[in-house]
């Protein structure tokens, strides 16, 4: 039987909603990963899958086949216990840049492979290139020195990491497929065990500003990430956060590093604090370093120290002046007020409509661009008062943004109820 007559049975008996054996799990994705299978059929495969769902046994083998495309890194030599986190992304969502240097600085080694946004979250990588000098591409023997000597690493990953997840991920990106629970979760879960961690610590964000809109959704992912962690020998644990409102004040690139950067000094916004200790505290205790406290490193400075490490190890001048947007403007509440909800879809593509972010993968984002809030939920205003400072470096974009944002932002006179950051763990 030929290959194209093979990849037509798995598609059929997945249409069909049939569960995939495990011979043919491993020959679709290694066929596909070798261009073997046709990115129309991988298409046609994922919709049926996005359609049927898979049986926890076939994400299982789905995941271990992704993991066996590529290189699966050893990271035992590195000298101390490993942790990783994993954000299924958000806006403002910068707590990677504080948390890194800050489980380092506790004694883990923190190999955080990362990505670049697309769309309304923003990315990690994007984040860090606005620091002048610093590179994301390291070789595989930078990053084992790095991880020894700094314990903190944020870089792209190699592409021997799960190349299979790479080709797929770009395939439903254009194809309406990545909303599947299987499919998401085997492609988080084949990098992050490939990348070798020996703990991982998720954060699954629910909300407006998240893939998952809803807990239950969130929740069911979370469950299944962690199933496929645990079974693949890597300690690993869910918290389930809130993204319906922006994560801290900042959301762009160099407006995230420099809110990073306040953090690590002991201030910055209290839900970016809040979110970085609560993970801190959780991939510590995943690593088996459960002496360490988080609050006391952070307000040491060495959760600093090792930040600008981090940051000189790759290139970049922790103390160069970041990049700003040419023009600004203010928008401003028009009655008095509380805030009651500041959407953060909203804000997101608001940031991106002013250049922080990238339509297609190939374009370059803004630097300076972004959205700053003035105010989170829960703050009184009067009419007049500043909400929030919208930056670009085309003045064109600002009226895309405002408008966005003049929605995003809800001003009423009713009660305002604080609502929770941390939403669930799920072990
Ligand atoms: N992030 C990933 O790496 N993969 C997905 O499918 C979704 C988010």
């Amino acid at each position: 039987m030929s290959s194209a007559f093979a990849a037509v049975d798995v598609i059929r008996a997945k249409r069909d909603g049939r569960v995939l054996s495990d011979e043919q799990i491993d020959w679709v994705v290694d066929a596909y990963t070798r261009g073997i299978v046709a990115d129309e059929q991988m298409a046609a495969l994922a919709m049926a899958i996005l359609l049927r769902g898979m049986t926890p046994a076939e994400i299982s083998r789905w995941t271990a086949a992704m993991i066996a495309s590529g290189e699966r890194m050893d990271l035992g030599g590195v000298g101390r216990p490993t942790a990783d986190k994993h954000s299924t992304g958000g806006v403002g969502d910068k707590i990677t840049l504080p948390l890194t240097p800050l489980v380092a600085a506790c004694g883990a080694a923190v190999p955080q492979l990362s990505g670049r946004g697309l769309g309304h979250t923003g990315g990690t990588l994007d984040k860090l290139e606005s620091i002048p000098g610093w590179r994301a591409s390291l070789t595989g023997a930078e990053f084992r020195a790095q991880l020894s000597e700094v314990g903190a690493v944020i870089c792209a990953a190699g592409a021997d990491l799960a190349p299979a997840d790479r080709k797929l991920y770009a395939l439903r990106d254009v194809t309406g497929t990545v909303e599947s629970i299987p499919l998401i979760a085997s492609s988080i879960m084949s990098k992050k065990i490939a990348e070798g961690t020996g703990a991982l610590v998720l954060d699954v964000k629910v909300g407006s500003g998240a893939f998952m809109k809803d807990a239950a959704t969130a929740t069911e992912l979370a469950r299944t990430m962690v199933d496929l962690g645990k079974a693949a020998g890597v300690r690993t644990v869910a918290l389930l956060t809130d993204m319906s409102t922006p994560l801290g004040l900042a959301v762009g690139n160099a407006v995230e590093v420099a809110e990073s950067v306040e953090v690590l000094a002991g201030g910055g916004p209290a839900d970016v604090v809040e979110l970085t200790l609560a993970l801190a505290r959780e991939m510590l205790d995943a690593a088996g370093l459960t002496d360490a406290d988080p609050a006391k490193v952070l307000a040491s400075g060495a959760a600093m120290d090792s930040w600008r490490a981090m940051i000189r190890a790759q290139g970049g001048d922790p103390d160069a002046t970041l990049p700003s947007a040419r023009e600004t403007e203010i928008v401003r509440a028009v009655a008095d007020g509380v805030v009651r909800s500041v959407d953060a879809y909203g804000v997101g593509v608001a940031a991106w409509r002013l250049g922080a972010g990238r339509a297609r993968k190939e374009d370059p984002v803004s630097f300076g661009a972004g959205v700053v809030l003035h105010v989170k939920p829960g703050a009184t205003v009067r009419a007049g008062d500043p909400l929030c400072e919208l930056r670009t470096d085309e003045t064109d974009r600002f009226a895309g943004a405002r408008d966005l944002v003049t929605e995003a932002v809800v001003v009423d006179d009713g009660e305002f109820v604080p609502a929770p950051l941390l939403l669930d763990r799920i072990v």
